[in-house]
């Protein structure tokens, strides 16, 4: 059995930057507020452009990163849960947008953890040898399911895209992956309700907007939680210790939940990669987003253990262990 490496990375942000004092012409919100109890300075809004097309650009920057064609991947998965339509998927989007003809192509839905059961998925395609490579993208227009009328909940998402290209190799890459979800309770926690059931025998009531809706502190209850244990799971479960990783990539949702997630963890904060200031919460693309970042700047270098740790609706959440 091979291994299985990342060896490209890409992402996408739109060009619409809403600052804090943006949001504040539209809700009842300030700089202040909204800087001191979440670190989000400004974000991305998409200017027309929907999912498939950021998921699209960000795969043609990790196919260059990669220098591989788009004829060559065998499998392309999307997490999403702004999906361009119910069908076609927006990974067969994608696959017509870049020309990977030779593709089989699904998305995924598990909300900001996405991203993780994305490369959790391509990885067991790899590892039980059915594909050799696989184009694994987190891709959001958020901003279609966001209220701007709730400051709740619209001042902590935006748009993007982050890609990862896969492929089976003799050296080490990705090590382990941990993933979970708990449908029973989390339900009421983190909401987007979809199309309503229409038709000759079921009339609607009152027709309801797919937005999101949370309860903000029982989400960060659980963030705070989730975080550290899906990295003691994934340290016991490979005999490696805190001091043996060189960076964490968390879900960028929050910067006090990381705060706590290092505090709980007692270990510096510093080791936790953030970009959520530039981005907000981009759900299932903020972690191959910052992933990417930190490629391009040169952060990453070979044989550094990093832990990508992922939470979200669902609930879900996930962890990867990675040798860069
Ligand atoms: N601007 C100004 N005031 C706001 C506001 C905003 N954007 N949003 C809420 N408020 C108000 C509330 O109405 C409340 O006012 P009240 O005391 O008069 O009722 C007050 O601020 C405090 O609200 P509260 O909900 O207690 O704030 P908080 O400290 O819990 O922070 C969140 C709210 C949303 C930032 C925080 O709960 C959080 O980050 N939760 C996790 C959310 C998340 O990450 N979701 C995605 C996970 S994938």
């Amino acid at each position: 059995m091979s291994e299985v490496k990342i060896i490209g990375t890409g992402s996408y942000m739109p060009k619409g930057i809403t600052t804090n004092d943006d949001l504040s012409k539209w809700v009842d919100t300030s700089d202040e507020w909204i800087s001191s109890r979440t670190g989000i300075k400004e974000r991305r809004l998409s200017i027309g452009e929907n999912t498939s097309e950021l998921a699209s650009k960000a795969a043609i920057k990790a196919l260059e990163n990669a220098n591989m064609k788009a004829e060559d991947i065998e499998l392309i998965i999307v997490a999403t849960i702004t999906g361009d339509s119910f069908t076609p998927s927006t990974a067969c989007i994608v696959q017509e947008n870049i020309g990977a003809f030779n593709a089989v192509a699904f998305d995924i839905s598990a909300a900001c953890s996405g991203f993780i059961f994305g490369l959790n998925t391509s990885y067991q395609f790899i590892k039980g040898g059915q594909m050799k490579n696989a184009l694994v993208i987190g891709a959001e227009v958020l901003s279609k399911i966001v209220d701007f009328k709730d400051r709740n909940t619209c001042v902590l998402f935006g748009d993007g895209a982050g890609a990862a290209i896969l492929k089976a190799s003799k050296e080490q890459g990705i090590l382990y992956n941990y993933i979970g979800s708990d449908g029973i309770n989390g339900k009421e926690s983190l909401n987007c309700p979809a199309v309503q059931i229409s038709n000759p025998y079921t009339k609607i009531e009152k027709k309801e907007e797919s937005f999101i809706t949370m309860n903000g502190k029982e989400v960060f209850r659980f963030a705070v939680k989730i975080i550290p244990k899906s990295i003691e799971k994934i340290l016991e479960d490979t005999n490696n210790s805190l001091d043996d990783i060189k960076y964490i990539i968390p879900h960028q949702a929050n910067l006090r939940i990381v705060e706590f997630a290092a505090k709980k963890l007692k270990v510096d904060i510093e080791k936790f990669y953030v970009n959520l200031d530039k981005y907000g919460n981009t759900s299932s693309a903020s972690i191959p987003i910052a992933l990417d970042e930190m490629n391009r700047k040169g952060l990453l270098k070979k044989g550094d253990k990093i832990i990508l740790v992922g939470f979200g609706g669902g609930l879900t959440w996930g962890s990867t262990l990675i040798q860069w």
